[in-house]
């Protein structure tokens, strides 16, 4: 599977770079006021677009059928406990060493069938150059939970928007140049 979504997905990735803006020290006017937009760095493609190259690769792949399968829907709904609309979102997410993704929340209230929130479904799979990354979460209104998602295969389901962040992917050493981390993202609208 690492070597089919090399294959297939690396040339379609476009990388998302969206580095900590020096203005947000230097505008501070006032003490403790500081406040930090979301930051990040990955690289990703959209599955959706039945038009697009990533589309037809997932579905020559059997990827788009895994992901929009109702076997995972019903998996998702299980553990979520909600109704899911059908047709969810698809994106193929790839970390390599230093790709991180700051604190965030992923809530979007202007989005009408987003703002009360939605369910994602992540497998991530992880090749043996990765040393570790992390999911740091809150919990309880104390952002100080942490898990290893730098691990060879695992599948998580989540209900957003909560506040959360990824730390710094980290290579073994020597093999920075090869450590990747895909993460396969399904997101369900609630009925
Ligand atoms: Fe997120």
């Amino acid at each position: 599977m690492l070597g089919e979504l090399e294959k297939r997905f690396a040339p379609l990735l476009r990388q998302v770079a969206s580095p900590v803006d020096p203005e947000t020290i230097s505008g501070m006017t006032a003490n403790y006021t500081e406040a930090l937009p979301k930051s990040l760095r990955n690289s990703t493609v959209m599955l959706n677009n039945p038009r697009s190259a990533a589309h037809r690769a997932a579905r020559e792949c059997g990827l788009a059928e895994f992901l929009r399968s109702p076997s995972l829907q019903a998996f998702a709904e299980r553990v979520s406990g909600f109704a899911l609309e059908r047709s969810p979102g698809m994106q193929v997410i790839c970390y390599k060493p230093g790709d991180y993704v700051g604190p965030h929340n992923d809530h979007h209230p202007e989005e009408a069938h987003l703002r009360d929130g939605y369910v994602d479904v992540q497998v991530t799979l992880t090749n043996d150059d990765v040393d570790r990354q992390y999911l740091l979460y809150e919990s309880s209104g104390f952002f100080n939970r942490s898990v290893n998602v730098g691990i060879a295969s695992g599948v998580s389901v989540s209900l957003l928007p909560f506040w959360h962040q990824v730390t710094p992917l980290l290579a073994k050493p020597g093999r920075e140049a090869t450590a990747r981390r895909w993460l396969l993202l399904v997101s369900f609208v609630k009925r």
